[in-house]
């Protein structure tokens, strides 16, 4: 049995091999060092030829313990020139689709198991408030609900059928737990939390993953109520190991141990840091190649004892045991590399899931391109049936083929050491246009506006080693000539599609931003072609959501694209020549201003003085919300039974009816609102969604169910608990109180029990 080996290795490692074989190293540094010298049990940021070369080195030692290998494959294999780039995580999370994200998870584990690499740190679990946090985008968003569904479809996906499948690879949740609550958006900054609020909103994903059997878990960086998570014996032993019972492997971020001593100043040095560090649980140390003589001089100094080197190492052993990679080191396959990576039949689910990811936020009639425009956008109606027939495609992000693909997509952002992703697997939003639009039409371009330049930021601050901290981003002035050359393409044509957004220097760990508008030049090409009179499209190529200038409020149609991925451009312009239907749901809440952060829509219900003198309270676009080309009605909304037990489920039933002449694909959105709670509580709360299709004139009854087990909060002493009384079951297309039909039911208390005497 696999305990007797892990004993049997346990027996026979020095001390030196223990501690090693917690560590993980950058593959990138010196190798010899890390497999030789400091017997690391892991490795991450690699190649084949380093897979290979510390293969060969792993064979020079004398236990030859195969080493893990992880990597960031975050939305597709982001280390590998040429593999299937699939929209980000918010991105993703915008098509509601667990079944979809279930398929490019497994998709992923595929074409990255082929390259010798056993562990992805993914998915994200973190719920993104703070709209400045440079990683909102790879976050599912702002639900717990709609976090935990797809984060545990993802896990399925890539841990496949077990770990002894040849195609799995190990899920990390991360970052466990609160490190997106920044101050200021800032990454990485003191998350201010209570346990109340841990057990309100942001722990439920990572138990629902734990229990879906998520092998690893991330710590996050920050520090919450003064302790740094890497050592929070609450949240690491008495909720996750305790509670949930996890019996999966702790690893931490990048250089959590180092940091305790050079950034967070919290201890004294790496001894201490150490055996903090193991003590509290933690199995694997990412990238603090001091942990290794900080370990042995913890346990030289009664720090750390043996027995926690052991339980940690034993854990890491497991893995290894069930991954068979003491029989099969699973290292890149020249064969499976040919035959595995960006297949036919990955690049058509990535197509498909771009296409569900994609919102439309605003559309007056103009879209479809090819529907005989009506409206008078520019006081100019089109030319009907037939289509505009010229189509001017404007913006700097129209055809930047490495920034549609987002953060951690090689040549751009986390994953830079890469030279890029092919050109030609990328199809941008001018390619798409040019191949998809009608060959008698007409598809011109014109960039219009520059974004940004990056200057060494003079007060930055500086890394120990003396690495100057990244630059800093100076916004480009608007250009005249290249806004009159957009301005006139715009003239020259029927419509124009802009494309604007944030490229990647705004995007990613430490890459948080201040300001939500669209920089550079981009606000003042919006405002010049709202004036041009020729009717527009904004395609707003962001990696999470950005605030538009007001000119952007005379745009005939508004369509956010997330950071869309290789196939982005496609899915693009097929949505606006009406090739495809919009189906898209935000999965995160738009601001009007920055001022207005945070704007999630599960907010604790306030007083009447919760709001802004100079700000509506309402966002620009709310969770949930999303348009089609038709329009569908929904009605007779009927709870089953209203008089319902805490073990009963909540059974309704409600009308969907296609009222437009399109097919829709409806996301119907179910939430439940506890009418008096014992402690201030969120309006609404999502609890279940379904996706419906309808052809036109369709009328659809769809059958509803949340279990009354799931209605429930956390009272004052953090217990997650259904209070008895009265609630409302609201349905409907989004999140906005307008959208919703409402019917209510009872939750009786609990009979009282028969005491026996
Ligand atoms: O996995 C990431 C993590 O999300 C942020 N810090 C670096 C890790 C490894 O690249």
């Amino acid at each position: 049995p696999v305990a007797d080996r892990i004993a049997d290795l346990l027996g026979r490692m020095t001390v030196e091999e223990k501690v090693g074989q917690m560590l993980q190293l950058d593959a990138r540094d010196d190798l010899d060092d890390h497999v030789l010298r400091k017997h690391v049990g892991s490795i991450l940021h690699t190649s084949p030829e380093r897979v290979l070369r510390a293969r060969e080195l792993t064979l020079q030692t004398r236990l030859q313990i195969p080493l893990l290998v992880g990597e960031d494959c975050i939305h597709g294999h982001s280390f590998w020139e040429g593999a299937t780039i699939f929209p980000t995580q918010l991105g993703m999370a915008a098509s509601w689709d667990a079944e979809l994200v279930e398929k490019v998870a497994r998709a992923t584990a595929v074409e990255v198991a082929a390259t010798g690499i056993h562990w992805t740190f993914s998915p994200v679990l973190c719920i993104a408030r703070d709209l400045r946090w440079g990683r909102v985008d790879e976050t599912f968003g702002e639900d717990p609900v709609l976090i935990g569904e797809l984060a545990s479809a993802m896990v399925r996906g890539y841990q496949g059928d077990g770990l002894a499948d040849p195609t799995a690879i190990l899920a990390t949740a991360k970052h466990f737990a609160g490190y997106s609550e920044t101050q200021g958006g800032r990454d990485a900054s003191e998350a201010d939390l209570s346990r109340r609020k841990l057990r309100s909103w942001f722990l439920p994903p990572f138990e629902r993953v734990a229990k879906e059997g998520c092998r690893t878990f991330m710590i996050g960086y920050q520090t919450t109520d003064g302790v740094p998570i890497t050592i929070n014996d609450w949240l690491l032993n008495d909720v996750l190991r305790g509670e949930w019972g996890y019996t999966g492997t702790l690893i931490t971020d990048w250089d959590n141990v180092g940091r305790m001593v050079w950034e967070q100043h919290v201890q004294p040095d790496y001894a201490h840091a150490a055996a903090a560090a193991v003590n509290a649980g933690n199995d694997m140390i990412m990238t603090t190649p001091g942990f290794f003589q900080g370990a042995l001089d913890a346990i030289a100094q009664g720090l750390l004892t043996e027995d926690a080197l052991d339980r940690a190492v034993s854990r890491i052993l497991l893995l290894k045991f069930e991954f068979g990679l003491f029989a099969d080191p699973r290292l890149p396959d020249e064969a499976r590399i040919a035959s595995e990576i960006a297949t036919a039949e990955h690049r058509a689910l990535n197509l498909d899931l771009t296409r569900r990811s994609l919102v439309l936020l605003r559309n007056d009639g103009l879209l479809p391109l090819d529907g005989g425009y009506t409206g008078d956008a520019g006081g100019r109606a089109l030319s009907g049936a037939a289509g505009p027939r010229r189509i001017a495609v404007i913006g700097p992000l129209a055809d930047d083929a490495q920034t549609q693909l987002g953060d951690w997509a090689g040549g751009s952002g986390q994953a830079g050491w890469l030279d890029g992703q092919p050109r030609d697997m990328i199809t941008t939003v001018l390619d798409g246009f040019r191949s998809f639009a009608p060959a008698d039409w007409t598809v011109t371009h014109a960039r219009g506006a520059d974004v940004l330049t990056l200057e060494e930021d003079p007060a930055g601050a500086f890394f120990p080693d003396g690495q100057p901290r990244p630059q800093i981003v100076v916004p480009s002035p608007p250009d005249d000539a290249l806004i009159a050359e957009a301005v006139a393409a715009a003239q020259a044509s029927d419509v124009a599609v802009v494309v604007v957004g944030d490229v990647i220097e705004l995007v990613g760990e430490g890459r948080s931003t201040a300001t939500l508008d669209l920089i550079g030049g981009q606000i003042a090409l919006i405002d010049a072609l709202a004036d041009a009179g020729t009717p527009f499209v904004i395609v707003l190529m962001a990696s999470k959501p950005l605030v538009l200038p007001p000119s952007a409020e005379r745009a005939s149609a508004v369509i956010w694209a997330a950071s869309p991925g290789m196939e982005g451009g496609r899915a693009i312009a097929e949505l606006a020549l009406g090739l495809i239907e919009p189906s898209g749901r935000l999965p995160i809440s738009f601001a009007r201003h920055v001022g207005q952060l945070p704007i999630f829509y599960n907010q604790i219900r306030g007083q009447h003085g919760d709001r802004y003198a100079d700000l509506t309270q309402s966002p620009a676009w709310a969770f949930g919300e999303g348009l089609s080309y038709t329009t569908v009605e929904y009605d007779r909304l009927r709870i089953v039974d209203t008089e319902l037990g805490e073990g009963d489920t909540v059974r309704a039933t409600i009308e969907l009816r296609n009222t437009g002449s399109r097919p829709a694909h409806e996301i119907v959105q179910v939430y439940v609102r506890d009418i008096v709670t014992s402690v201030s509580w969120a309006e609404k709360e999502l609890k279940a969604f379904r996706h419906v299709d309808l052809e036109p004139g369709q009328i659809v009854t769809v059958e509803l169910s949340v279990p009354v087990a799931e209605c429930t909060i956390v009272d004052a002493a953090g217990r997650r608990i259904v209070e008895p009384g009265e609630f409302d079951l609201l349905v409907g297309p989004s999140s906005r109180e307008e959208a919703l039909l409402d019917a209510r039911f009872r939750v009786a208390s609990p009979a009282p029990k028969a005491v026996q005497h």
